[in-house]
């Protein structure tokens, strides 16, 4: 398959294409973004790396960064996990506390904030250094070095009631241990982490390679371990448009408010787009676009 060349197509088509919907700004920093950005890379596990555009430039992965919290969280605690949070598709807004009261304080899934809370609880509460154990963790999934942003940490502090709100919802229905204000911070944190593309598609190939470190030969998760989280992605990825996604572009997925989405074909390859426009369910707009055209062309999908 000759991947530059397809993406290089899809590429120059949606270039063109006038970018829809809007920059996230309920987290005032994120505003401050360029919204014509546009970047895209793929990583396969063939060893084969192409990328286009704004690849190369650090973005805010944000809800991205909640399947490495999931990862390292799974892989620590095992089936456990699954006890404090679901695996079920929510068909609601990222943020919202909708389903809480009648599910018992158990998120639907650990792709809602809800959920990536309560798997931040779990690993403040496994870890001896929570923020520097995480970062540790995503040191060894590539050879790339990967920082949070206190700028952006700072900033969705300030203003995330939502997910003060949620914390605090979970916590008195008895599925958060720890103090809900270190459990914020940290998930702020977790956030704020800012990647590139190029950096992203490299880090969450191990997800396209049973598991394994494509660079290193690393087990990450087990194959089964990697199957379940490709499995959520599919389902969860996009909160309420993940069907949606799935109907269009046919592969996993998960994608974040500051425009990236990572999509892995198992076995195949991992691509990362960035775009900052969001449509209105917060999944970026050109970068949805991209993939539906590259799965289109390449006539790839899981199914
Ligand atoms: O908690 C929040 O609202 C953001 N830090 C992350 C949300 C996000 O990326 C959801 N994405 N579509």
């Amino acid at each position: 398959m000759n991947y530059n060349h397809l993406i290089q197509k899809v590429y120059t088509k949606i270039e063109a294409v006038a970018p829809q919907g809007e920059v996230a700004s309920y987290i005032p920093e994120l505003s401050k973004i360029n919204p014509n950005k546009f970047g895209v890379h793929i990583s396969t596990t063939q060893n084969f790396n192409f990328g286009l555009g704004d690849y190369q430039e650090k973005f805010s992965i944000q809800s991205v960064s909640k399947v490495i919290s999931l990862c390292l969280a799974y892989k620590i605690l095992g089936e456990t996990i699954w006890k404090r949070v679901d695996v079920e598709p929510s068909g609601t807004k990222f943020n919202s506390l909708l389903q809480l009261e009648a599910d018992n304080g158990i998120p639907r899934n650990p792709f809602i904030n809800a959920g990536a809370l309560v798997i931040c609880d779990m690993l403040i509460s496994n870890l001896e250094n929570p923020e520097e154990d995480l970062l540790a963790f995503i040191a060894n999934l590539s050879d790339h070095k990967v920082e949070f942003s206190l700028k952006i940490a700072a900033s969705e502090k300030l203003t995330g009631y939502r997910n003060v709100a949620l914390c605090n919802f979970i916590k008195s229905l008895g599925n958060i241990d720890n103090e809900p204000e270190v459990v914020l911070d940290f998930y702020f944190k977790l956030c704020s982490l800012e990647a590139s593309c190029e950096e992203l598609s490299q880090l969450f190939l191990f997800l396209a390679n049973q598991g394994k470190t494509l660079h290193s030969n690393l087990e990450i998760l087990t194959k089964s371990q990697t199957k379940r989280v490709n499995a959520i992605m599919q389902t969860c990825g996009f909160y309420d448009e993940s069907g949606e996604f799935s109907f269009r572009v046919g592969i996993p997925g998960k994608s974040g408010v500051g425009g990236g989405i990572m999509a892995i074909h198992p076995g195949k390859y991992s691509i990362v787009t960035w775009s900052p426009k969001l449509n209105e369910k917060g999944n970026s707009y050109k970068g949805m676009r991209f993939l539906e055209d590259f799965t289109t062309l390449t006539e790839q999908s899981i199914f």
